[in-house]
């Protein structure tokens, strides 16, 4: 059976990202794969520390990570999979702080500094990305350079890559607690009765793509 892990980099385990990681997942066992969701912010870890044990040559950690923390067990059971579905929302136009040490954990151990394409893994593992973000999608095109760039370290891991994107999203349970005059109320409930449950099903349909 296929492997897919969700990995969610949103502190908010009932938030957008979760949902629509949740969508994904649904997707992916409707292709046949087995599924679990790891939540970054339950770990303790770091990013890279750049001690290139990844590197050296007849190195006991080549495609692997030497760093022990909690990332250690996890990134194991990544390299296992067929798929991963990465969930994260946008912080100050990027991923989270959480998510990107993960990546960098992930695709360094990966990169290799020999081959032209740029991989010491020997098999592929597809990776599709769901992002939650707060702006409007007329202030999107400004932005989208950023998301199709990270189709450049995908390629380390030799397989598919796909995002999707939920813009506009709903951030508070109740908006007349919150100083937030620049958001209106009913053009967010709108789009996120209207939009959602479209980017929810994006959301399915590409957790179903990254499993075939
Ligand atoms: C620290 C912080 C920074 C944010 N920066 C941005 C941003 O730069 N652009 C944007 O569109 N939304 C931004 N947002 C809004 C979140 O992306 C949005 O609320 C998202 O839906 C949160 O996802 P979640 O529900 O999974 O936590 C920010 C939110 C926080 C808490």
């Amino acid at each position: 059976m296929k492997k897919v892990i969700a990995i969610n980099g949103s502190p908010r385990k009932k938030g957008n990202t979760v949902t629509l990681l949740q969508r994904a997942m649904e997707g992916a066992e409707s292709a046949g794969a087995e599924t679990e969701m790891i939540h970054l912010y339950d770990l303790n870890y770091k990013g890279c520390t750049s001690c290139f044990s990844c590197k050296r040559k007849d190195s006991k950690y080549w495609c692997k990570c030497a760093m022990k923390d909690d990332l250690s067990p996890i990134l194991e059971r990544v390299m296992e999979c067929d798929a991963i579905l990465l969930g994260s929302p946008i912080y100050l136009y990027n991923i989270t702080g959480e998510m990107q040490s993960f990546i960098e954990r992930l695709i360094f151990m990966n990169l290799s500094y020999d081959k032209s394409n740029r991989s010491n893994l020997e098999k592929s593992i597809n990776v599709g990305c769901v992002f939650a973000a707060g702006m409007p999608a007329e202030r999107f095109p400004r932005f989208q350079p950023m998301f199709e760039w990270q189709k450049d370290w995908t390629m380390v891991m030799n397989g598919k890559w796909e995002y999707i994107i939920s813009l506009d999203s709903y951030q508070f349970k109740d908006y007349s607690k919150y100083a937030a005059g620049l958001m209106s109320e009913p053009h967010k409930r709108k789009v996120r009765e209207e939009q959602f449950p479209i980017d929810c099903q994006n959301a399915y349909e590409l957790g179903r793509r990254m499993t075939e």
